[in-house]
């Protein structure tokens, strides 16, 4: 996917994947970390879900490639930033809340990132936005990123890929398997259909989105 995609997409106002509540498997599964702990959110996009990680005591650290995205979540719930170059790139800083959003494309941040490892890793929409052929450098950037045990979440989508485009972009269980391998246990799996209408439309009969505990 180019970079132009998604900017286009936010410039646009289709930012669809966005839920306007919190995902509810976070809220049932997300492990006990000691207060302070660091987690990274790839492809942050505006999602609510880091104000509820950061309610949790968490240091949160969001990456996402359109600025709009950052601009739309502050501006939503209303949140005092700061904006300052970092290491060349621009970083969004709540002045209230441990939260700060790094504008960066993910991999591009991985390679130059060597401040401290994170402890723990929350993607939603993140893997399943991206194509096959680029999702094993994607985990292969997390890893670099986060500590040797890092705790976490995945939220993934699975269903019949030849019929729909994505993104969102099945996972099969089976790569997931092979991407962490013996890191992930399943938390929960729902039948989402409804909540992605293009998947209807395409003739989609299951959707379905699974929770993974990382550990
Ligand atoms: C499907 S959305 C998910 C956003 C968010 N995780 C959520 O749950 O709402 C994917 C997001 O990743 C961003 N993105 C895509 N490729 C990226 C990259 N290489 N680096 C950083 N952000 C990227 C897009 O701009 C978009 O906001």
């Amino acid at each position: 996917m180019e970079t132009s995609f998604w900017v286009d997409l936010w410039r646009e106002g289709r930012s669809g994947f966005h839920q306007a509540i919190v995902q509810e498997s976070l809220e049932r599964f997300w492990p006990a970390l000691p207060v302070g702990s660091s987690v990274l959110v790839p492809l942050c996009g505006k999602s609510l879900d880091m104000l509820w990680l950061e309610q949790q005591g968490l240091e949160v650290t969001g990456v996402e490639l359109a600025e709009q995205a950052a601009e739309e979540f502050c501006a939503e719930n209303e949140l005092a930033f700061s904006v300052a170059n970092d290491d060349d790139r621009k970083v969004y800083r709540l002045l209230e809340k441990n939260i700060r959003i790094i504008i960066d494309d993910f991999f591009g941040f991985a390679e130059t990132n060597d401040n401290n490892k994170f402890d723990s890793l929350y993607d939603r929409a993140a893997l399943v936005a991206l194509p096959e052929e680029i999702r094993e450098d994607y985990v292969a950037a997390c890893r670099k990123l986060l500590c040797d045990r890092p705790a976490g979440m995945l939220i993934t989508l699975e269903y019949p890929q030849d019929l729909m485009q994505g993104p969102p972009f099945s996972v099969p269980v089976k790569e997931l398997q092979r991407l962490w391998p013996g890191r992930l246990s399943c938390l929960d799996c729902t039948e989402v259909l409804e909540s992605l209408p293009k998947a209807k439309e395409a003739g989609i009969s299951e959707l379905k989105e699974y929770s993974w505990l990382l550990r």
